[in-house]
């Protein structure tokens, strides 16, 4: 049986499992093949969106200059993501609707199962023209 185990973790740790809610979708990858999506880091929550037709906003294509690709995360811990670092913290601070478990997805690299839930108040304001909602200045109008 403990073998049983030791092949499961090492599986897991090899082709990482990340649930997108609240559309409830899960999706594996293997970072071995995964084709870079070119936005964001390399195997990042965004990376693996996009590869896998899941929409997450990434308003300044991956580059931390936005919050767009804000997420939550629901399940997984530290150690399935990379380590938010100062840029990402500082970005993150203008995000609205902060928790404790945000990170933006174009930062987080993926190493482990994870949850992590798309706010969608997210995805309804980049995709309606990011008018007002009353969020201040966190996320900057549409240029013209
Ligand atoms: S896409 Fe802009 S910060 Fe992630």
């Amino acid at each position: 049986m403990e073998i049983v185990k030791l092949l499961s973790s090492l599986y897991n740790e090899i082709v990482p499992k990340v649930t997108f809610l609240p559309a409830n979708v899960t999706v594996e990858f293997d970072p071995a093949t995964m084709p870079f999506a070119e936005h964001g880091k390399q195997a990042s929550l965004l990376d693996v969106a996009i590869n896998n037709g899941i929409t997450l906003e990434h308003a300044c294509g991956g580059n931390c200059a936005c919050t767009t690709c804000h997420v939550i995360v629901k399940s997984g811990d530290e150690q399935q993501l990379s380590e938010m670092e100062d840029d990402e913290a500082d970005r993150l601070d203008m995000a609205p609707g902060l928790t404790l478990r945000s990170r933006l997805g174009c930062m987080a690299i993926v190493k482990g199962d994870v949850t992590v839930e798309i706010p969608t108040w997210n995805i309804n304001y980049i995709s309606e023209g990011g008018a007002s909602m009353n969020m201040g200045d966190a996320i900057p109008p549409p240029k013209k």
